[in-house]
């Protein structure tokens, strides 16, 4: 059997380049990053703050694939150019599954799926206009999988490098369960390389999807790999070792690089979100679990949860 290829998902607000680097410095099985969405700018109004996130002196542990997010095919254009040209980045990822309702509001993410022809448009002026390697994050639909159904048969079309499919509709958001019916008949409508995305929280999840999508060329972990930071090992079996030492010394190690970018209340806040997660792995009950995000002291919350 060949080693599966095995992607980080972006995770908005939680997979930045400290997380990804720390998490890459202690565990492995992870074959490469997408970064979180950053919005699409004009030519002329580059802010360096603002790509700080995939600045490459940020990230020089795994290969990175930038993901764009907008609604202008001229600002995709523009954005994929200056990329290259400020940071060297050859591949670009374009977000049309984020279903945040002030993103969908203003017709980005998820909120493009029902408009099949701007994300077309969007698709032909990068792919025409630059020499770049372009590929879309997608949902099944916003409210309806018919979205996903006219869209892809319009993208076989265009010279994309994959397409990765999150098998559920924006209005969906995490709830219910991947529609992998609706998915096989999606890998069925394009000729593309897919990646799939959603819900692999175990070994056994992975196994039944290798199994039932021989075709899938890539897998995305996202809250799978926060819930247990060992699980791409775990795929790939490799030997974990001794699991709550390992995830300690990340954790430490990762609070160690962050307080300097994020300061006491950020890294604060930041640890918050991600111990609904790690709650999991290392076996807090809810209770003791809001007990632990009711502590408002950065050093209180590090010695609780250490
Ligand atoms: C907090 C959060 C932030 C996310 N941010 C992004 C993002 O920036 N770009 C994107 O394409 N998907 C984003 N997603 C979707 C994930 O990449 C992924 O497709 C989804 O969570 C399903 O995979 P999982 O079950 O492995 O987490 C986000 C999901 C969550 C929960």
């Amino acid at each position: 059997m060949t080693t599966p290829q095995i992607w980080l998902a972006p995770l908005h607000g939680i997979t930045s380049y400290t997380f990804r680097n720390t998490l890459c410095r202690h565990f492995g099985g992870i074959d490469c990053f997408m970064a979180p969405f950053l919005p699409t700018q004009s030519a002329g109004k580059f802010r360096q703050r603002v790509w700080q996130d995939i600045a490459p002196a940020n990230n020089t542990a795994l290969p990175l694939v930038p993901q764009l997010m907008g609604n202008r095919p001229e600002q995709f254009v523009d954005t994929v150019r200056m990329l290259n040209e400020q940071f060297g980045y050859e591949h670009f990822n374009i977000n049309i599954g984020c279903p945040s309702s002030p993103v969908v509001r203003h017709t980005r993410g998820c909120g493009l799926m029902p408009h099949p022809d701007i994300v077309e448009q969007i698709v032909a002026e990068v792919t025409g206009k630059t020499p770049f390697h372009i590929s879309l994050k997608m949902r099944l639909g916003l409210h309806h999988a018919d979205e996903g159904r006219e869209l892809l048969p319009r993208l076989n079309d265009y010279p994309l490098d994959f397409l990765v499919i999150h098998p559920r509709l924006g209005d969906d958001l995490y709830e219910g369960i991947p529609d992998l019916d609706t998915f096989a008949e999606f890998c069925q409508l394009t000729q593309h390389k897919i990646v799939y995305s959603g819900d692999i929280f175990t070994v056994e999840d992975y196994n039944r999807l290798a199994e039932r999508f021989p075709q899938v060329a890539a897998w995305m972990l996202g809250r799978g790999l926060l819930r247990n930071p060992f699980l791409a090992e775990e795929i790939k079996g490799q030997d974990t070792g001794d699991k709550r030492e390992r995830f300690f010394a990340f954790y430490q190690d990762f609070i160690e690089k962050l307080l300097p970018i994020r300061g006491e209340s950020g890294t604060l806040a930041n640890l918050k979100e991600l111990w609904h997660y790690f709650a999991i792995f290392t076996g807090l009950s809810e209770e003791k679990l809001q007990q632990l995000l009711r502590i408002c002291d950065l050093r209180e919350f590090v010695s609780v949860s250490s």
